[in-house]
């Protein structure tokens, strides 16, 4: 079936047309990235506007694929939640319009759930998912960290989630704190990087949760934080002793890429750990890292170090936000919709009434 997947829960504005949950036909994302870059974070009111303006282009342009047209499509997918309210709602209206106007089936969809299906839309997985299953994935983005166990589509199991900030949240954060461009995550990765081989990462705490499979990185931010101001205390005196406000010195850049390193390090080796530890639990056949962190090199390679089992990584425009992975998780499971259907901003999977959390 060729679904028309909408989303819009957060700073993306995305369509895309998926064949069977899996064969891209097209996949558009307009991103918001520069109306929010100079406040260093997501204004929601901002969001909603934004997409409003492009919702329609986008759409037109998912649309304007070779070899179909709107009597090709089978159904209309739509993101119900978690994430902005107001932004949600824009994307659930639409695809509700679209959905009277084509009489075709509305189908909403998790948007957390839904990351997890951008692992079938590779290209190189089989179909249907029993041969990756049961599979482990990990879930992290700027709004989500959570360890699911997947045992068919619409079966999970939540092992743990973040009890605080998100993965991407803590290093958009501590791109903040390190006076790196937003948002925060690529940068600390880049700058990370750059630390001379023959100089140690800083040295950061990792918050265990020993006996679950929950995740902090509230603390690692503060340690981090105190990292950042003993190191300005201890460098170089400001050119102007006179000046009001901050007069601590800015950060050489070996010191931004030691602290960097180790705030990566901490959170790939807590990450990767859980992860392998509970592909081993409950004899997982395949892991997946999925979301927006997934972009993040040591990250993968921190996994692929520590599983013994085949590791699925989409490509890094199908781990960030994305309507391709709404079409394919309405594919794999499908949710029909009413048009009294409502945005749900913290919509979980055990609100779900068909997840088993
Ligand atoms: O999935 P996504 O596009 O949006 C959400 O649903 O949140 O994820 C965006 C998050 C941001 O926090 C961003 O900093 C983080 O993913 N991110 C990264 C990298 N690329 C994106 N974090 C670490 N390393 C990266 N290379
Ligand atoms: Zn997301």
């Amino acid at each position: 079936m060729r679904i028309l997947g909408i989303e819009t829960s957060c700073d993306e504005t995305a369509a895309a047309v998926i064949d069977d949950g899996r064969v891209i036909r097209s996949n558009i994302v307009a991103s918001q990235l520069a109306a929010h870059e100079r406040f260093g974070g997501v204004v929601p009111e901002i969001a909603s506007r934004q997409h409003v303006l492009a919702i329609v282009g986008v759409t037109r342009e998912a649309m304007r694929g070779d070899g179909y047209d709107w009597s090709d499509i089978g159904a209309i997918a739509v993101t119900r939640g978690p994430g902005l309210s107001g932004a949600l709602l824009v994307g659930i209206n639409f695809a509700k319009g679209l959905s009277l106007a084509r009489r075709l089936p509305l189908l909403a969809v998790n948007h957390v759930e839904a990351h997890v299906y951008s692992v079938w839309l590779s290209g190189q997985i089989p179909t249907p998912p029993a041969p990756l299953l049961p599979m482990v994935a990990l879930i992290v983005s700027g709004g989500h960290t959570e360890l699911v166990l997947m045992l068919s589509p619409g079966h999970y199991r939540v092992l743990g989630r973040t009890l605080d900030d998100a993965a991407g949240e803590a290093f958009d954060k501590v791109g903040r704190l390190l006076g790196l461009p937003y948002p925060g995550g690529p940068s600390v990765e880049r700058v990370a990087r750059t630390l001379p081989q023959d100089i140690e990462p800083a040295t950061l705490p990792r918050a265990w949760l020993p006996g679950t499979y929950d995740f902090s990185f509230s603390g690692l931010k503060t340690a981090t934080l105190h990292m950042v101001s003993q190191s300005r205390g201890h460098a170089r005196p400001p050119v102007d002793p006179a000046s009001r406000g901050d007069t601590l010195a800015p950060l050489e850049p070996v010191q931004v890429a030691a602290i960097a390193r180790g705030f990566q390090d901490s959170v790939v080796d807590v990450l990767a750990t859980k992860l392998a530890r509970a592909a081993k639990e409950f004899s997982a056949r395949s892991v997946a890292v999925v979301g927006g962190v997934a972009a993040n090199e040591a990250l993968r390679a921190g996994v692929a170090s520590v599983v013994d089992v085949d590791l699925h990584v989409p490509e890094p425009g199908l781990s960030t936000d994305n309507a391709a992975m709404i079409a394919a998780a309405a594919f794999f499971r499908p949710v029909t919709a009413g048009y009294d259907t409502d945005a749900d901003p913290s919509l979980s999977w055990s609100d779900d009434a068909t997840l088993s959390a």
